[in-house]
């Protein structure tokens, strides 16, 4: 990033006057007086403004949502839809959605602005475990559930299998509560696994990303990661931890 929008993210003044400031030779980068504002910084860099260090341009935020139905989970849409974003309502920070759940489906959405972290949760290298409950139509019978667990072609593509349990059974209303956990994260997965073996979705819940689940929050609400949970994900993706 260009040294003059460095000190204006980081809340020193705005670009205009950081340049002045860069120009007047009061800005230094690595202890080094610098005179131009279109140098490039990077995370590692010092920038210090009369000799005071300018502190990260952003802290990093991690949120945990429950998210509820009728909620998109990108940053922003063109239909003017209401966004997860919206939901947790920090304009300070830029979150971003780790990953997709459609509209419709509710439950565990992390935001965070660290994209490094979301890149490697969603990367198929690190197969971050999502578990989905869900119910369907119909009663599945056990042959059939053996099917989705070895990976139905889906669109002519053979899908990694699933771990899948039956958790509830309601003859009465004629539906099926199951457990699906998935390791890839592909659009629409897990409908499109049901369907394909006759028991289309009624209603689908994220129960847990990355083993982390909702716990007590409610949909709707949210909650910061605790270090000991980012300093998990950073493990379980091989990061190195920034602590
Ligand atoms: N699979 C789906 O079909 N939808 C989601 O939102 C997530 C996984």
């Amino acid at each position: 990033m260009r040294l003059a929008k460095y000190l204006a993210r980081a809340g020193v003044s705005s670009r205009r006057r950081a340049e002045e400031l860069i120009f007047e030779g009061r800005v230094s980068v690595n202890d080094v007086q610098v005179d131009q504002p279109q140098l490039q910084i990077t995370e590692e860099d010092k920038v210090t403004v009369d000799n005071k260090v300018v502190s990260g341009i952003e802290d990093k935020v991690y949120i945990l949502l429950n998210k509820p139905p009728g909620y998109i989970s990108t940053a922003k849409d063109t239909h003017n839809r209401p966004t997860v974003i919206e939901l947790v309502n920090m304009q300070a920070a830029r979150l971003y959605p780790v990953g997709r759940l459609d509209a419709d489906t509710s439950g565990v959405l992390l935001l965070t602005n660290d994209g490094e972290l979301a890149n490697r949760l969603m990367h198929p290298r690190y197969a971050v475990e999502k578990v989905y409950h869900t119910w369907v139509y119909g009663l599945p019978r056990p042959e059939t559930l053996e099917k989705l667990k070895k990976g139905p072609l889906i669109e002519g593509e053979k899908r990694t299998p699933a771990r899948i349990k039956i958790l509830k059974k309601d003859p009465q209303n004629n539906i099926a509560l199951l457990e699906i956990t998935l390791t890839e994260g592909k659009k629409r997965q897990v409908k499109k696994l049901c369907q394909a073996i006759g028991h289309p979705v009624k209603k689908l819940i994220r129960y847990s990303f990355a083993g982390l689940n909702a716990g007590n929050l409610k949909e709707g609400s949210h909650r910061h990661l605790q270090s000991e949970e980012i300093e998990y994900l950073y493990a379980l993706v091989k990061l190195e931890s920034q602590s």
